[in-house]
């Protein structure tokens, strides 16, 4: 049996770069996948892609803006209406989606938009699917934190450091306060993963010169790649994982130790 069947998960950010591929290794595993995006078109291709070889009825295409608190709440109506059973919610959608500055430099608004999406948006996702989750006595809900968290570098991207922390902080609140509940709350932090979205964060001499300075700091010397992450987003999916909630996981190579 799949490790995942009868289970139902939503990606955020899941049109593309990593949260695409969770949504693929879930469905492989033999999740029924909502795949959230505030981009429809990726929405679309992404869900177009994974629904073939007749799994379509076991994916879901839903655009959806997860710093919008009335569009998450229809998103995650839809997704417990269509099916039934344990829920997990991978809380994906995010980055760093600024150029990197000084932090002086960054406006109210940029703060705001980097909090919004990486911390907010992971509350509010985890809001409205709790009270499903309760029902069923059981719920999974990963976060994605980042490495850069424990390292407070690359120098330049401070509102996405904090708000990555800020998921830490969540993901620790969250565990202690629905343990009781069955809902088990957990965060991945990857390192370095370079993903074929087009990024503006770093000028690609740059992203290089970084990626290179990791895989040579880390215990693995090699990149990391979006496959490295989906065994532990697979395994904190499912019941293997069952007695392990609150923590965060470093996806890393052994770049950081805390
Ligand atoms: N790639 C890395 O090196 C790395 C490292 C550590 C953490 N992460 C985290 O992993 C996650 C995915 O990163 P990625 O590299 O695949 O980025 P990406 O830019 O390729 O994908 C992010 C996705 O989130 C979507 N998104 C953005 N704002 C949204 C919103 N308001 N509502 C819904 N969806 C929204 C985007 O459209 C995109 O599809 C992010 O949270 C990122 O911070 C990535």
């Amino acid at each position: 049996m799949s490790t995942l069947e009868g289970r139902s998960a939503i990606v955020t950010g899941g049109g593309q770069g990593l949260g695409w591929e969770y949504a693929k290794r879930l469905l492989l595993a033999g999740a029924s996948v909502a795949v959230v995006d505030v981009v429809p078109e990726a929405v679309a291709a992404a869900a177009d892609t994974l629904g073939r070889n007749g799994r379509a009825d076991r994916v879901l295409a839903h655009t959806c803006d997860v710093t919008d608190e009335e569009a998450v709440a229809a998103m995650v109506s839809r997704v417990t209406e269509t099916w039934s059973g344990p829920l997990i919610l991978i809380n994906n959608a995010g980055g760093a989606m600024l150029p990197s500055q000084p932090m002086e430099s960054f406006s109210r608004a940029e703060w705001d938009h980097v909090l919004g999406v990486n911390l907010t948006g992971a509350w509010l996702c985890a809001k409205a699917i709790v009270p499903a989750m309760r029902t069923e006595g059981y719920g999974k809900i990963i976060n994605i934190s980042s490495t850069m968290v424990s390292k407070g570098w690359p120098i330049g991207l401070a509102p996405y450091i904090a708000a990555k922390a800020g998921v830490v902080g969540l993901t620790r609140a969250l565990a202690k306060e629905l343990g009781p509940d069955g809902i088990r709350v957990n965060a991945i932090a990857p390192g370095y993963v370079p993903v074929s979205t087009k990024k503006t964060v770093h000028k690609p001499e740059a992203a290089i010169a970084l990626r290179e300075r990791i895989a040579g700091e880390q215990c693995l010397p090699r990149t990391q790649v979006p496959e490295d992450l989906c065994g532990p987003i697979e395994f904190l999916s499912s019941a293997e994982s069952d007695f392990v909630t609150g923590q965060v996981i470093n996806v890393d190579g052994g770049w950081v130790f805390d």
